[in-house]
């Protein structure tokens, strides 16, 4: 994994922050995602395999399908049409408690 430089260009972790819930929903996995940590760090952490490169919402590696909830897009490699159906798992979070992904 490599780390990318913390730039003001980043539209990562910028905007208040709150907990939320993330289900795996062919993992059957509920993990809770605190304000300040990533989704990408509370998988690696939980061991559930995720590619991640720049972290910053850029290099699209990171993407994923999401199946339900509402999620914060933070990213600047999706169109909002990409958007509708997946989010870069570094950066974004939940509008709401939860967030599921098809993983
Ligand atoms: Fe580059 Fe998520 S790791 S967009």
């Amino acid at each position: 994994m490599q780390t990318a430089p913390d730039t003001a260009s980043s539209t990562c972790a910028t905007r208040t922050e709150h907990a939320f819930e993330l289900i795996l929903q062919r993992s059957q996995m509920r993990l809770p995602v605190a304000p300040g940590e990533s989704m990408a760090d509370v998988l690696q952490l939980a061991g559930v395999p995720l590619e991640t490169l720049c972290e910053q919402g850029v290099c699209g590696t990171c993407v994923t399908r999401w199946l339900d909830g509402e999620p914060d897009h933070r990213d600047s490699c999706l169109s909002s049409n990409e958007q509708a159906t997946h989010l870069a798992v570094c950066c974004a979070r939940s509008h709401g408690p939860t967030l599921t992904l098809d993983l």
